[in-house]
């Protein structure tokens, strides 16, 4: 049985202030979440403020990004072992606005992927295609190529100890969420390729759903065989709809 994840990616956004009031609003309400385990990926400066609000609470917190590096002369990288300094549990690895604006191909995913494990982080590791890629008709050799990228890299047992959010990039931040079934059938997708190389890993790996999910569509979303929980960004931002999308988990 894989227990859903539902994790929230605040992106650049919120000050010390808002994300005091944010956590404050979690951490008040979080006893009305019974199935998912939750998660907050914060901007790396707010890591710290973040740790002492939820330590000794049920919710966990990450990073967004993590460097291929340990340590060294990399100005304005943070490393795996910065982010487990400040008890960080999880990293979001190869986000779509990565790809995108700072030039990640699938090989420095695979490395990041690898080192946030190094550092004994659980990765999380992004996928999904662009809206010119679907119509293109090419969402499954997209979709393949950035998983294989890592397993070749990692090893199919160390993809096993992250998480897989598949995260249309045509959904993110547009209100335009995959259907139910546009969803589960790439979601059904990336646990064949990873069938393809270990069973045992593609029935244990959790795979989240992301773009535009929010408390009115996540319930049908995460009711989908292989959809096991979500990334959240907009709806991150706010206790009440964060909370709502977690408890859409309960059964
Ligand atoms: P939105 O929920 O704002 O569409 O963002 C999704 C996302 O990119 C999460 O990583």
């Amino acid at each position: 049985m894989r227990q859903p994840l539902v994790a929230g990616n605040w992106k650049m956004n919120g000050s010390r202030a808002s994300v005091a009031e944010l956590l404050a609003g979690l951490k008040a309400g979080i006893g009305r979440v019974k199935a998912a385990e939750v998660a907050v990926c914060a901007p790396a400066i707010y890591i710290p403020d973040t740790q002492k609000q939820l330590e000794g609470t049920p919710i966990k917190w990450g990073g967004q990004d993590v460097s291929v590096h340990a340590s060294g002369a990399y100005t304005g990288e943070i490393a795996g072992p910065m982010l487990t300094d400040f008890g960080c549990h999880f990293a979001i690895i190869g986000h779509s606005e990565r790809r995108a604006y700072h030039g990640e191909t699938d090989a420095t995913v695979a490395q990041k992927f690898e080192a946030a494990r190094a550092a004994g982080l659980v990765p999380i590791l992004c996928v999904g295609e662009t809206l010119d890629e679907r119509e293109q008709g090419i969402t499954e050799q997209v979709v393949a190529r950035q998983l294989d990228a890592v397993i070749a890299h990692c090893g199919i047992e160390m993809v096993g100890q992250g998480v897989i959010a598949y995260e249309p990039v045509w959904a993110i931040g547009t209100g335009k969420t995959a259907s139910p079934e546009q969803a589960q059938e790439v979601h059904a997708f990336i646990r064949g390729r990873l069938a393809a190389s270990s069973p045992v890993v593609a029935d244990s790996v959790r795979v989240l759903y992301g773009g535009s999910m929010n408390p009115k569509n996540a319930a049908e979303l995460m009711a989908q065989a292989d959809i096991d929980g979500g990334l959240i960004g907009g709806a991150s931002l706010k206790a009440d709809d964060f909370l709502a999308v977690c408890a859409a988990a309960n059964r």
